[in-house]
């Protein structure tokens, strides 16, 4: 989380001095395992980061909504009466499009807002720095307007947001994760009924590693709505409207109604489904060799099945493989660049780091950037006094 009293005296200089001033932090999500399945109802299992979005808000007495981010220039303006989106409120558009959405629910604020924000993890890196900001002002406008909405409810309202007004056709992971994170624990998820349940992630004996192949991604490239697309069409093939459920055999026996692109992107949906439920029991019973495999092959079916790790992402996973401090390594999240999510045993980290550096700079002429994060709870208010 970025420093806070420089985060507050940052508004100051922003927006002038005043009582009012209420801070809310959101955390960014690493996906253990479950990629690609959110969308079809499966279970995922994220964590929430100890790094996200702080988000400062100051009622106004009139209705304008003014945006600062501590990482661009200049400030961008709005009125919470008009709230369509406009290409020219660029990073503010996540903002804006969350008001919006809860306006089409009838939660409307009376009065405007001046709001600063400042993020530490890196956007388009497969982190959910997007989810991360939209729950933040999920949750600001809930709170300074007394809404009462709940997590999930406002989880759904951040989707809607990236899938109707930002237009990204994303599944529910990110948003749920970083409204429901909890410290020390990983999120079991169904992503068809939105139930979570919480496994605890035992820091002291897995060190937590992300790896940034510092390759961009970016998520409204079609590539991801194609995957979805293949998905569907493979499960209407099959005659079924949850894939996930659907067993192995019952892909392979339906291979000859299948074009092959389907078939992969199906036989990776079933197979991603039992992986998750193995490894949310290997994570529970502390059997981490059997962690790791699940997760590189995780990583192998995302990259021979459904296509989206690409030569950086696999020249890291390879590069984390090969270190004999690694735990278990994979891509994480959409995929197409951005980071690995690596588990190493503690102690080991500064070893891990520099292996895997050294191992991926001279395929890819990219540095690796790793750091060690911590878990931490759901988007919320920080009350005075409070840093997590
Ligand atoms: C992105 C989307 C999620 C999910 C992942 C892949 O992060 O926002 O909904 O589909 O990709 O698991």
């Amino acid at each position: 989380m970025r420093d806070l009293g420089a985060t507050r005296s940052a508004f100051v200089d922003a927006f002038g001095p005043g009582d009012g001033v209420r801070t809310f932090f959101a955390p960014g999500r690493v996906n253990l395992i479950g990629d690609h399945i959110d969308y079809s109802g499966g279970l995922v299992m994220p964590i929430a980061l100890d790094r996200g979005t702080l988000l400062l808000a100051r009622p106004r007495t009139d209705t304008a909504l003014r945006g600062v981010s501590l990482d661009r220039e200049g400030m961008v303006t709005a009125d919470v009466r008009d709230t369509a989106f406009d290409p020219a409120h660029d990073w503010f558009s996540y903002v804006l499009g969350v008001l919006h959405v809860l306006g089409e629910d009838g939660y409307t604020l009376k009065h405007g807002l001046d709001i600063l924000i400042a993020g530490d993890i890196p956007d388009g890196a497969g982190l959910s720095s997007s989810a991360s900001l939209e729950l933040a002002a999920a949750v600001a406008f809930d709170t300074i307007g007394g809404f009462g909405l709940a997590a999930t409810d406002l989880a759904l309202i951040g989707q809607r947001t990236e899938n109707d007004y930002i237009g990204v056709s994303c599944g529910i992971m990110d948003q749920l994760a970083v409204a429901r994170g909890r410290a020390g624990h990983a999120l079991l998820m169904d992503c068809a009924d939105l139930i979570v349940e919480y496994v605890p992630f035992p820091h002291d004996q897995l060190s937590l590693i992300i790896a940034n192949s510092n390759h961009r991604r970016s998520l409204a490239d079609s590539a991801y709505n194609d995957r979805r697309q293949a998905v569907e069409s493979a499960a209407e093939v099959m005659g079924t409207t949850v894939l996930v459920h659907a067993s192995l055999a019952s892909v392979e026996a339906a291979r000859s109604r299948l074009n092959e692109q389907e078939f992969r992107r199906a036989r990776h949906t079933v197979t991603e489904q039992a992986r998750v439920v193995a490894a949310a029991a290997a994570l529970r019973s502390g059997d981490f060799a059997e962690l790791g495999a699940l997760m590189r092959a995780s990583h192998e079916s995302l990259r021979d099945d459904f296509d989206v790790t690409g030569p950086q992402l696999d020249a890291l996973a390879e590069a984390a493989w090969a270190q004999s401090g690694v735990i278990g390594a994979r891509m994480t999240g959409a995929g197409f660049g951005g980071c690995a999510v690596v588990l190493a045993e503690p102690g080991r980290e500064d070893e891990v780091i520099a292996g895997i550096d050294a191992a991926y700079f001279p395929v890819t002429g990219l540095h690796a950037d790793c750091f060690v994060v911590g878990s931490d709870d759901g988007a919320r208010e920080l009350l005075d006094g409070a840093s997590g």
